[in-house]
């Protein structure tokens, strides 16, 4: 079966949508209305007219597709996607980081799920996580649940405390210090662009440090013709695509060839056919929850 013709048709049929990780394997592209980082998918999500959302992504993704358009229908193709950092907290662990730490504003990183979501203040991605701490104006801040994303978030602002969990991603964390001399001996004219998911020793050697948007752009706008990717491969695979595509003549080189999530690359195309044919994999959040949820990703929004 050709799964590209049958998802495209469905989609049609049904009035659905599939909006596209960068860190998913990329055929995924060829079915989809959006592709981008965590940011521009949630603006998609809640600014569409579809009935249906496929979420090819992982499960805090699709989570939060929902708590912004609560009326359409939300899918996940395969449920095993689940984000390994996301998961480090939980509504419980999060009251006692509170409890150890009282009358701070909490910051929660956009990998969070929507209970974690609920008992926070504002939301941010790593697009905007600078600016969002910045705008409480406060000098010390909680932040949930990466403790890298929220250092690198304190060494950019110099003026505010960011009091982390411990949380982290394993994929980022693969990235060494040793990595980075390796690559900068290997290619010595390759400039270095790094997620700020990684450890805060890799990106103090990176030359740009920025969220997966942010890499990209600085990648097109670049002049440099050859980059080493500090990041998840499917960004690589999509910068060489587009700079085939366009003439560019830039080289992506991944960093490690190990960096790759586990995790995002379980949907496939077959799981997105399926979830449209059969309609499973559906998210429901629980109605409390979600209105505590949605003002935490609202108040992002708005800044
Ligand atoms: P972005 O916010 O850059 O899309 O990253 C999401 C993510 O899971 C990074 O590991
Ligand atoms: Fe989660 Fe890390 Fe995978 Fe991103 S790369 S989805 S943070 S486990």
């Amino acid at each position: 079966m050709n799964f590209i013709d049958e998802i495209n048709k469905l989609k049609k049929q049904k009035n659905a949508i599939i909006l596209t990780h960068c860190y998913q394997n990329i055929e995924i592209d060829e079915v989809s209305d959006f592709v981008g980082d965590s940011l521009y998918l949630s603006k998609a999500a809640a600014n569409t007219d579809a009935d249906i959302i496929i979420f090819a992504g992982v499960y805090f993704m699709a989570q939060s597709a929902k708590l912004l358009s609560p009326r359409k229908r939300v899918f996940l193709p395969n449920m095993n996607s689940g984000c390994l950092m996301a998961d480090m907290i939980d509504a419980d662990n999060l009251k006692k980081f509170k409890q150890l730490h009282p009358n701070l504003p909490v910051v929660c990183y956009i990998n969070s799920t929507a209970e974690v979501k609920a008992e926070c203040d504002i939301c941010c991605t790593s697009s905007n996580a600078v600016n969002i701490v910045k705008s409480l104006n406060t000098q010390k801040v909680l932040f949930v649940p990466d403790t890298y994303l929220g250092k690198w978030v304190e060494k950019q602002l110099g003026n505010v405390e960011v009091i982390t969990f411990n949380g982290f991603c394993p994929t980022h964390l693969r990235i060494r210090v040793e990595d980075i001399e390796k690559a900068r001996k290997e290619y010595p004219d390759a400039l270095i662009l790094t997620h700020p998911e990684c450890h805060g020793e890799v990106s103090k050697l990176s030359d740009f440090v920025g969220s997966t948007k942010e890499i990209i752009e600085y990648a097109q706008k670049s002049n440099n013709k050859q980059f080493i990717i500090a990041t998840e491969k499917g960004v690589v695979d999509r910068l060489n695509r587009d700079s085939k595509c366009n003439n560019w003549g830039k080289e992506f080189i991944l960093i490690n060839e190990n960096i790759i999530c586990p995790n995002m690359k379980h949907n496939t195309l077959e799981d997105i056919y399926n979830t449209l044919v059969n309609e499973t994999n559906e998210i429901f959040i629980d109605s409390e929850i979600a209105k505590k949820a949605r003002i935490c990703i609202d108040k992002m929004l708005s800044v």
